[in-house]
This record gives C-alpha cells, structure tokens and sequence, in this order.
C-alpha cells in the first residue's frame, strides 16, 4: 500500500470514531431520559473470518455505548452472514422471518445485515422486497463505516444500504472487542484470488489484499501487553501472504517476525492452500515451537480430475507428497481438512480417489461438504450435477472413514505430558477445566478457575476420540 493510502486510510479512521463519538453524546442523553441502557446483539454465521469483523462490529457498537445481550429482543441486532453454501443462505432468511415479528413489539429496533450473503446482488434485492423491515445493509468491506450507516438510518427513515464491489482500504485502529482476553484473531489478509470454480468466497470477498507486515506485528505486540498469549492468523489462503506488499514478505518470513514477540506463546493460522505451501513454511514451522502443531490443509477431493476442473492447481500425488514432507519434518503435526463430495462430474471412481487420500493422510479430522451450487461460479453452470441421492450415499461412506481415521489419530499422544492453554471452566462439569493442545485437541482436567488464560503442564490420561481426560502436573 501506498504512503497516499494510508493517509486516506488514517483520515477514514478519525472520521469514523468522529461519528462514533457523536453517536455516544446522543446515546448518553436518551439513557439519561429514558433510563434504559441500549442493548445490541451480534447472530455470527460461517468462518472464523466472520467471527473475528463480529469483534470489530461489537467494537464499533461499545464504542458508541451499546451494552451487549444475548437475546435478539435488542435495540440493535445484526446477522453477520455467510454465503458459501446454499443451506447458510436459508438460516438467515428463516431468521429474519422471526425477526420481523419480534420488531413489532419492540419500539425502535434496528436491524442490520452484513457480511458475504449481502455482497450478492440477488440476495439484496429479495431482502428490499420481502423483509422491508431491514435497517442496514452493508457488506465485507465496508465494516467500519457502521457508526457512519447508523447515524444515517437514525437520521433518516429509510433503509440505508451500503455494498462496496471491491476496495483497496484497510482501515486500521478501530475499536475492537475481543471474545476472550488470552487468544485472538489476527486478520493478515482479506479477499482470496484463486476462484475455485465451486467457490462463491472470490465474488463476495474481492482481491486478496495483504496487510503491511508493521502494523501487524503492532497489533499483535499490542494484544501481547494485553495479556493475549495464543494468536490465530486469519486469511482464505494465508501461504500467498504478501505477495502484493509493495516490499514483498512470505507468510514464513512473517511467522518469524512474530515468532520474536516475547510474550506471545503460540502462533495459529488458517487457511493453507496446498498450492501455495512452500517449504521454507515447513521449516520454520518445524524450527519454531511457538508455531501450533497444526495444518489445515482443504483436500476438497482426491481426484486429480476433479481437482483440474475445480481450479485447485495440485493433483492427488503432489498432494500426498506434500503430506509426506510435513510429517516427516513435523513427524506430530496434526492434520485436518476440508472436503467437498458431489462436484459436478464427480465419477464413483473420483470418490474412491478421495476416499483413498483419506485412508493414506489419516486426517486428525476433516470438515465434510455436499457440493452446494452457488450462482455466479462456474461450477454451478457445468453439466453433470450429481443427484442429491447419490452425493449423500458418499457423504456418509466418506464420514465413516474420516471417522475411523481420526479414532487412530486421536489418542497418539496418551499418557504423555502436554503444555496445555486453559480456556474455560468445564461446561458440564465445574470442577473441571478445559484446555487446548497445540494440535487443537481439547483435554478436561481438575483445575482452579484461576488457571484460565495460563499454559500448564497437564498429563494426558486417556483418550476419549475426540479429546482427552488428564490431570495437572504441578
Ligand atoms: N459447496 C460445498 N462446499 C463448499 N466449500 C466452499 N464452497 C463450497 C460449495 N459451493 C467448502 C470448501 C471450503 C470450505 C470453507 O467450504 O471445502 O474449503
Ligand atoms: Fe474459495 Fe478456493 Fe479461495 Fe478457498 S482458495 S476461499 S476455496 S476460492
């Protein structure tokens, strides 16, 4: 990014908290006639990068003096949505038909629509006509203008809608508010160029744009101070980090650099496209315990057919064989994926490539799709769509073996000692503790609540598939 840029960048900051700081003298005044605090709550749906402009959204609400709540009888209330799959799309709507109702008996609410089912032209217009109650609709990349939107809509009586195609801003310190105090998210990057030809993310994310290295690190050194110990970078494809910087920076090189922040104990990152994964990645990985034991590697299908016509740019072998180099770098990396069954075209010997992948890699676990048509990619217009019938039938054969995969995996490191984050008290049980393994496996555990946010040792004593029992080592 140009030093032109981020002036602009600068300048749309101070304007937005202007607004915000505007808005709060205005909450203030009616709290003080009414009495009544105003509430807002936040519906996220879809990835992690959702969860982590939620943060920022709540941020921006606090800032203007919003409390939060968590039902939806608010006085702001926002879906956050996701449209990578059709069935995402139709939660919304089912939602906002309860919503509409619930704005009846609630004087002055406001409801707001963001995120990718908003950057979908089709989408917009079926909200104007059938749910005419909506307030605000913005989309991916025009977050923090929200306090800007909001005093337009309360200084008007008409639906304010804002959607950006594409844009080159990223406008830095803005109110953030973090989920919990010991780990965050860390946006790296936004957008995604690869146009997988099943994949709607390009279309309603825009181009991949990276952030300048510096102001990265700031953020993170920031969050350090704060008392945040476990960082996750956040992009659709992390492994092209850089790239576009006007001084280029690999993903690796910027692991590195954040390797060195003292406090900061343990480095995630999502989502690796194996096309982009380098070895110097593996390396450092390998070279760098602060970096979690993890990849997240998406297969999406195991035939190397299929993956040409998918648009993924790797075929079955150099897939197996990049498995191979991380593992015998990384021999305990835990791998996980994500696979699509039903692509268009897809041949019962296509499936048995995947399924063969599958038995080989040994996935600690996988997130499993039903190709889903998404208007507007090329998939959705190619010949040969699989009957919904036959795409379940191998949705449940390919769950099994992921299954039976993950029960081998899981258990690998019973009756070892583990460093261990503590994240929350036991939700069924209160004296028990809940923590994470770098290899993201979860370990319950007798613990004092004081413990939450520290990395202890704890003893994995037996495995339970998909998580561990264990005790503390003092
Ligand atoms: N249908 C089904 N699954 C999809 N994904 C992305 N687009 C589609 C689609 N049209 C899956 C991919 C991706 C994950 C986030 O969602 O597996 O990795
Ligand atoms: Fe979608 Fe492919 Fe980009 Fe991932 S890499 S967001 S699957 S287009």
């Amino acid at each position: 990014m140009d030093k032109q840029t981020t002036n602009v960048n600068e300048l749309e900051a101070a304007k937005q908290l202007n607004i915000m700081n505007e808005l709060k003298v205005r909450f203030d005044q009616e709290v003080e006639k009414t009495g009544k605090q105003k509430t807002y709550h936040i519906e996220t749906f879809g990835c992690q990068m959702n969860s982590r402009d939620s943060e920022k959204i709540s941020g921006i609400l606090k800032q203007i003096g919003y409390v939060e709540t968590d039902t939806e009888d608010a006085d702001f209330v926002l879906y956050n949505t996701c449209t990578v799959r059709e069935n995402a799309n139709n939660r919304v709507y089912g939602r906002l038909g309860y919503l509409g109702k619930l704005k009846k008996s609630h004087p002055g609410m406001i409801i707001a629509l963001c995120g990718c089912m908003m950057q979908e032209a089709t989408v917009v217009e079926k909200i104007k006509t059938s749910y005419r109650f909506v307030d605000i609709i913005f989309g991916t990349h025009n977050i923090f203008k929200l306090a800007e939107l909001l005093q337009t809509r309360l200084d008007s009586d008409r639906t304010v809608i804002d959607l950006w195609k594409n844009t080159e801003f990223i406008v830095e310190n803005l109110p953030n508010d973090r989920k919990y105090s010991f780990k965050a998210g860390v946006n790296i990057m936004f957008g995604c160029n690869n146009f997988c030809s099943y994949c709607i993310v390009p279309y309603v994310r825009g181009r991949e744009r990276s952030r300048n290295p510096q102001d990265i690190l700031e953020e993170i050194k920031a969050m350090a101070d704060d008392g945040v110990v476990e960082i996750m970078l956040l992009g659709q494809n992390v492994n092209s980090y850089g790239k576009n910087l006007e001084t280029p920076m690999s993903f690796a090189g910027l692991l590195n650099e954040i390797g060195k922040i003292d406090k900061i104990e343990r480095i995630r990152f999502m989502t690796s496209h194996p096309k982009d994964l380098s070895d110097e990645l593996i390396e450092v990985m390998k070279d760098n315990d602060k970096i979690c034991r993890h990849l997240h590697l998406p297969l999406q299908s195991g035939s190397t057919r299929v993956l040409q016509i998918m648009n993924r740019r790797y075929t079955k072998e150099s897939y197996l064989a990049l498995v191979d180099r991380i593992r015998s770098a990384i021999p305990d990396i835990s791998l996980t994926t994500d696979i699509i069954v039903g692509f268009p075209g897809e041949t019962e010997e296509d499936f048995a490539e995947t399924m063969d992948v599958v038995k080989k890699v040994g996935f600690d676990s996988a997130f499993t799709f039903i190709y889903s048509k998404r208007t507007g990619t090329p998939a959705a217009t190619m010949e040969n769509q699989v009957e919904e019938t036959v795409a379940m039938e191998r949705f449940d054969r390919l769950l099994k073996e992921i299954q039976s995969g993950s029960a081998k995996a899981a258990g690998r490191d019973e009756h070892t000692v583990q460093k261990v984050l503590v994240e929350e008290i036991n939700s069924q049980n209160p004296e028990l503790l809940t923590g994470r393994l770098s290899n993201n496996l979860l370990v319950h555990f007798p613990g004092d609540k004081s413990l939450i946010g520290k990395i202890v040792d704890v003893d994995l004593q037996e495995s339970k598939g998909f998580y561990y029992m264990g005790s503390l080592v003092k």
